[in-house]
């Protein structure tokens, strides 16, 4: 038997007793003629003492021990002297007499404890090292937790986990696909699947009823902190359902994971905010309801008064820091430099503070008259102390997004987005359609299997732009965690839907026949939705980036750091697959 307790598990009961465990040398320190080292495994850190008056050849040995070596120990658990609070294993050491070098390492390239001396790239090549840490471990360890409770509650209302295939056919819609050449099947090619929302519906068309799977989606997008190239869904599907039906299942499994994870009752029915709410009052379809600080719109108030920028604007918004109004000089410029930033755009702040008497006094005090401020001041409710911000532009949407970026920095800065809240909204009534200038025509704005809502169908002949849909996102802390729709189950409504995106009956026929041709055998109505997992666990943890509760996550390029991939293949791989390799000279 390696070992009779785990690292984590001994406590002040235990004194007297004689165990075996076996673990990693977190560190050694001599101290006299003692010698004490750190045990480490995945459940915690127990002290172990060597003493020179016991065993002076078993405390030389320790003595030789180097870090990260695995050793098994055999001893007397005892209680400290110096006791630790900070360790559950505090209260103890173990006094040992028997001591086995299982495996010798090298020197770690980094210190394996929470505060460590590597780089995000040396941590992310020697990843396994990293995961040692316990800090990333736990992360691992409520990935865990999380998957485990949400099968149990998709479990308990019926939901059956069944697995979808992993080589698809190529979608032309969304985001860029991976392809996978086939060898079988010269210069063809699949690709894996960006979710596996087809195949969801065909369950349903099959009579499944309620489906889920956590599931690989691999997506050759942009990176960012909350996107990986490849990630992981809890995807859902469910017949017979109207919108408010999914929307209630999978809040009660949200509050269920709030509750079994984080401790958090939440009992209110979450929010729900039309997507042109969002958009109007946070200039975001996921706006951070932690903190309210919403726009109002200032075109009446402060257009016609001379002041150029305003006068020629096509919006002008204002946000009311509370409280912000001590902000001095230099704040108020690295705020403005914060917006000209080129991932912002904006030209500039306008500001105004309200004094401790009432007054206004702004940065553009020359092109109004104190009565005017005092109009601005009414209509952001600000009172004494408090700050407004101003930006304007001749684009109104661009505007309202150089503005949601401020609003986040002041709630950053205002430490209102404290990582230990929750505010849970369903953005609902998103457009059906949004105009793609990349390719000159409307596009999807979920995917082209979305509902148009009833109320709204007649619209797709006269003003499609104008069309909503039965779609829903779920937005936690400003992160969208989830969303889904009702589908179309309606092949001639499917028909039209493609049309209208722009695809010629034999295109939509070729690309997904398959999902048109299955709905004229009897499709049940249908809806779902699919969680992001690894934004799921990274909001419960604190955690800055997705990245952190993945155990082997891609680096910003999209590249393997460990594994030393994507790689070029071999002329032989090559071959068989029929291909050729040509790489232009501005992308070697
Ligand atoms: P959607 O594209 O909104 O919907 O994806 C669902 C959820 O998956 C998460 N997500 C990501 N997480 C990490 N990295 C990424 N690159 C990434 N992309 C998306 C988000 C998002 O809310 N088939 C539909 C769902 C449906 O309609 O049922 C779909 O894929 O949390």
């Amino acid at each position: 038997m390696y070992r009779t307790n785990t690292c984590g598990e001994l406590r002040i009961g235990d004194a007297g007793r004689r165990v075996t465990l076996a673990g990693w040398v977190q560190r050694t320190r001599k101290m006299g003629g003692m010698t004490f080292v750190d045990l480490r495994d995945r459940y915690g850190l127990t002290q172990l003492v060597f003493n020179v008056e016991n065993d002076a050849a078993l405390t030389e040995q320790a003595n030789h021990l180097g870090r990260e070596y695995v050793v098994q120990v055999t001893g007397t658990v005892a209680e400290r002297t110096n006791k630790n609070a900070q360790l559950p294993t505090g209260d103890i050491e173990i006094i040992v007499d028997s001591l086995r070098v299982l495996n010798g390492s090298e020197v770690p390239p980094f210190t394996i404890e929470d505060e460590t001396d590597g780089g995000d790239d040396l941590r992310m090549r020697y990843r396994y090292l990293d995961l040692r840490r316990g800090c990333v471990r736990s992360n691992l360890e409520l990935r865990h937790r999380m998957t485990m409770e949400v099968r149990r509650y998709l479990d308990s209302k019926g939901f059956l986990e069944i697995e979808t295939p992993m080589l698809v056919g190529s979608t032309p819609e969304g985001a860029r696909d991976f392809v996978v050449p086939s060898r079988m099947n010269p210069g063809q090619f699949y690709a894996l699947p960006q979710s596996p929302q087809t195949l969801k519906q065909l369950l349903m068309v099959s009579g499944i009823d309620r489906y889920f799977q956590i599931v690989k989606c691999f997506r050759d997008e942009d990176l960012r902190a909350d996107r990986q190239p490849e990630f992981t869904q809890i995807d859902c599907e469910m017949s017979f359902v109207e919108q408010e039906d999914v929307i209630s299942t999978f809040e009660g499994m949200a509050k269920h994971l709030f509750k079994e994870l984080r401790g958090v009752e939440l009992t209110e029915p979450f929010v729900r905010m039309p997507w042109a709410d969002a958009m109007k009052y946070y200039g975001s379809d996921k706006p951070d309801l932690r903190f309210d600080m919403r726009f109002v719109e200032l075109m009446d108030v402060l257009k016609g008064c001379g002041f150029g920028v305003f006068d020629n604007a096509a919006y002008i918004g204002g946000i009311n820091a509370k409280g912000a109004g001590h902000y001095t000089r230099k704040q108020l410029d690295a705020l403005t430099d914060y917006v000209k930033r080129p991932q912002i755009g904006a030209k500039g702040i306008v500001y105004a503070r309200v004094e401790a008497d009432g007054t206004v006094k702004s940065s553009v005090d020359k092109f109004y008259t104190q009565e005017k401020l005092q109009e601005l001041r009414k209509a952001m409710s600000a009172e004494p102390g408090d700050l407004i911000l101003i930006l304007s532009g001749d684009d109104a949407m661009r505007t309202r997004k150089q503005l949601c970026e401020l609003r986040l920095e002041m709630g950053r800065q205002l430490g209102l987005r404290d990582k230990n809240k929750f505010a849970c909204l369903w953005v609902v009534d998103f457009p059906m359609f949004e105009w793609s200038e990349e390719e000159g025509r409307l596009m999807a704005m979920h995917h082209p299997f979305t509902h148009p809502k009833d109320e709204d169908i007649a619209l797709l002949d006269t003003d499609p732009a104008a069309v909503r849909a039965d779609a829903y996102d779920m937005v936690v802390n400003g992160v969208e965690v989830g969303g889904g729709s009702i589908r179309i189950h309606d092949s001639e409504l499917q028909a039209k839907m493609f049309e209208i995106l722009g695809f010629t009956p034999e295109r939509a026929q070729e690309q997904f026949g398959f999902l048109m041709n299955a709905f004229k055998y009897g499709a049940p109505p249908h809806g779902g939705l699919a969680y992001g997992l690894d934004r799921w666990v990274s909001l419960f943890a604190g955690l800055d980036s997705i990245r952190d509760c993945i155990a082997f996550p891609k680096n910003n390029s999209g590249r393997d750091v460990m594994l030393d991939a994507p790689a070029a293949i071999d002329d032989k791989q090559l071959d068989e697959l029929c291909l050729t390799v040509s790489i232009p000279e501005d992308k070697k």
